[in-house]
């Protein structure tokens, strides 16, 4: 059975490689997560009074989208209502819980997608679908999903052309009717070349939900390989994770993963050919914590040595060791990833060298001319075996003062 063509939106979108997810809300003015509302058990009206708070003084669109693109990203996903109700945006006269409304006084996400444009970062809207502020949430599903539905048309008509539309939410009511055919043919008609994504949750990662479902999501959680032989339609996939263990900003939460986890994540996104969607939470004021900044630095770092391995490889029937893996681009180079080598040095400095040597692939064809790393031109030595399809590199250690946690060579051929 054939795998299908992916339409071009879902095709582009598995090029951009790396996003970067955005929690923003009144939330991060109390700095305890997106979920804090809920979770406390606050009363409604003390909780909405945080609007009058929220003046948005720091947000600078323009360098979020800086920082995502040094960070070698081609998407940011905004939080443009989360399920606590407050939008963003200007809902134009559907609600005044908005960011018209708020002490900010301006339209946010006219900002952002202004930011975006002009940094070459392709702007993306999540959207909640699980509402704690709309009453007619609980009393009157009906009216809600209208109210739904024209919020979600305010963003299709007013922002030009936007990436996606991200929603969250409908495992809350998992078995309500969601009218998914009216907001998806909505969105078709406004914003034909959006992606359309519907986070499926923690509970029920990879699933296809709708026939109008461009990627499915692995919500904090490695991606597994897509099976799509025979499938009605090719589907991108994206795993979207955490910095450290909330969405919003949780001001005391000092659990970091370490910067090679983002690296081994992001590789481990690319090996099944998912995008990797990663989170930042800004603080009240919108700016930008100093440890996600400095992390999305660092990414940018390997990636200036690996972003054609990044958005040109796709999945190949090349096979590594363990954890190495490969990709290979169109035009047939082969991009080999090598995991746990260490930094070669003097026994007295260098704590733990090793990890070198040989590494095999197999599966590979066509005469290989020349492998070498990525991320300082070194060529490798390199034996191949045409019959067997085999090819062994001799991998060197890191040079004293380098350690990229995932080491590239490129593979050229005859
Ligand atoms: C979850 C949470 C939410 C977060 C989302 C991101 O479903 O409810 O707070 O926005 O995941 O994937």
């Amino acid at each position: 059975m054939a795998v299908p063509v992916p339409e071009r939106r879902i095709a582009e979108f598995e090029g951009f490689g790396f996003g970067m997810f955005i929690h923003w809300g009144l939330y991060s003015l109390l700095g305890e997560g997106e979920w804090i509302l809920h979770r406390q058990g606050m009363p409604l009206e003390q909780y909405a009074k945080l609007k009058d708070r929220f003046a948005a003084e720091k947000f600078d669109a323009g360098r979020i989208a800086r920082l995502a693109r040094r960070a070698g990203m081609k998407y940011c996903v905004i939080t443009t209502r989360h399920h606590e109700g407050f939008s963003l945006y200007d809902t134009r006269g559907l609600s005044d819980f908005d960011a018209p409304h708020s002490a900010a006084g301006r339209d946010l996400i006219a900002e952002f997608v202004e930011g975006c444009r002009k940094n070459d970062i392709v702007p993306f809207f999540y959207h909640t679908t699980l509402d704690w502020y709309q009453k007619s949430f609980n009393d009157d599903f009906d009216a809600y999903l209208d109210y739904l539905k024209d919020s979600v048309e305010v963003l299709c008509r007013n922002y030009g052309r936007i990436g996606g539309l991200w929603f969250d939410g409908n495992w809350s009511r998992k078995d309500a009717d969601w009218k998914l055919d009216e907001l998806y043919g909505m969105i078709r008609r406004y914003q034909p070349e959006a992606m359309i994504i519907n986070n499926t949750g923690l509970q029920a990662r990879g699933q296809v939900v709708h026939p109008e479902i461009d990627s499915v999501t692995f919500e904090q959680g490695r991606p597994e390989p897509m099976d799509r032989e025979g499938r009605p339609k090719y589907l991108a996939a994206e795993m979207c994770q955490t910095m450290n263990d909330h969405w919003g900003v949780g001001r005391a939460d000092l659990n970091y993963k370490a910067t090679g986890r983002f690296i081994e994540n992001l590789c481990a996104c690319r090996k099944v050919g998912a995008n990797y969607l990663l989170n930042i939470g800004p603080n009240g004021d919108g700016s930008i914590p100093m440890m996600e900044a400095a992390i999305l630095e660092t990414m940018g770092v390997w990636m200036d040595c690996n972003g054609e391995a990044v958005y040109q490889g796709r999945p190949a029937a090349v096979r590594g060791d363990g954890e190495n893996f490969a990709l290979q681009a169109d035009s047939g180079k082969l991009f080999l990833f090598v995991f746990n080598l260490k930094v070669s040095g003097d026994a007295n400095v260098t704590v733990d060298s090793g990890g070198v040597g040989e590494k095999r692939f197999t599966g590979v064809d066509g005469k290989v001319a020349r492998v070498n790393w990525t991320d300082n031109g070194e060529e490798l030595d390199f034996q191949q075996d045409l019959g067997s399809r085999a090819l062994a590199i001799d991998a060197t250690g890191y040079p004293y003062g380098v350690n990229l946690a995932v080491r590239v060579a490129e593979v050229w051929f005859d």
